[in-house]
């Protein structure tokens, strides 16, 4: 059982609750092996992707997550949806709340509207990025991922390179990260790292060297030009060159750096397409951990117990 009954915020949660998850991340790994990859777990049960804001991962994962686990699922997308004909945010979310919907999976903008429905419907909500706040299931996925690589949290080392200031994913990771005892660097323009942010337990270093060196993993994080305003990095030139993880970079290393990226990575400005498609990058197993990780999650917050089959 975890904790609460949504999946908002990873700030409180406890560890018992992310190495559960991660465990039964791990047994969904092996029914995705299975040529019939789909459990019982949680037939009845109706799910909604109420999506605001575009995504491919996200949204694929949690869609395929919820048939592997026979949920019905239901997809929203607001680009075709009544809120063009000026329904507000509230108004649709409780138009759908009374068709019976279980659990709503939600994207939005806003920093804070995954929380801010629950004051008005009675669904279990999981937040899959609410703007620059938190994106919880990708640091989830994230865990999973440095867990199944390095076997223990034990004396891990993890720096975050790129955009602290502007990233769900960021946010999300810190505070999954030092509940698990893992030491975080984080790395970037110093107006993009938010300030006050040391007193969640990190260092910060503005030298991507540095930190490479330092680091057993590195999870690249994006620029992320839809929500800077114009000017907030000089040029991304510029940008690569101070803080981009190169080829040059990962080459002049003296031992194995694993690197993670939660995508859509801007290949050749925070990352070289050399780096990302190495033998040390782990992105595209985290991609597939993300399936099984959205299954852990699902489950545990809507079977009420089934053992998995
Ligand atoms: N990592 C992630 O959230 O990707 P999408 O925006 O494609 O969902």
């Amino acid at each position: 059982m975890l904790s609460g009954k949504h999946f908002i915020s990873l700030k409180d949660t406890p560890k018992e609750d992310i190495m559960l998850l991660i465990e039964t991340g791990f047994s969904f790994r092996e029914v995705l092996e299975r040529p019939v990859k789909k459990v019982p777990t949680l037939s009845g049960k109706n799910i909604l992707n109420l999506f605001f804001e575009n995504s491919t991962r996200t949204r694929m994962s949690f869609e395929l997550a919820e048939k592997r686990l026979s949920a019905d699922v239901s997809n929203f997308s607001a680009s075709s949806s009544s809120l063009n004909k000026g329904e507000t945010f509230r108004d649709t979310v409780q138009n759908i709340q009374v068709m019976k919907v279980d659990c709503i999976v939600m994207r939005h903008p806003s920093p804070g509207s995954s929380l801010q429905i629950t004051n008005f419907v009675d669904s279990i909500i999981v937040n899959a990025g609410d703007g620059c706040h938190e994106h919880p299931t990708q640091a989830m996925l994230d865990v999973m991922s440095l867990y199944e690589r390095f076997k223990t949290f034990k004396n891990l080392k993890v720096a975050i390179i790129g955009d602290i200031l502007h990233s769900r994913v960021a946010l999300s990771n810190i505070y999954a990260l030092t509940t698990l005892g893992v030491e975080v660097t984080l790395c970037g323009p110093p107006h993009l790292i938010p300030v006050g942010i040391k007193e969640l337990g990190v260092n910060i270093n503005h030298n991507v060297d540095e930190v490479l060196e330092w680091a057993d993993a590195v999870n690249v994080l994006r620029i992320q030009r839809e929500r800077m305003g114009i000017g907030l990095i000089p040029s991304i030139r510029e940008y690569r060159e101070i803080f981009g993880v190169t080829k040059e970079r990962v080459e002049n290393l003296k031992k194995e750096l694993v690197i993670m990226h939660p995508g859509p990575i801007n290949r050749g400005v925070e990352l070289d397409g050399d780096v990302a498609d190495s033998e040390n990058s782990i992105i595209l197993n985290q991609v597939l951990n993300g399936v099984a990780m959205r299954m852990s999650i699902l489950y545990h917050l809507l079977s009420e117990g089934d053992a998995i089959k």
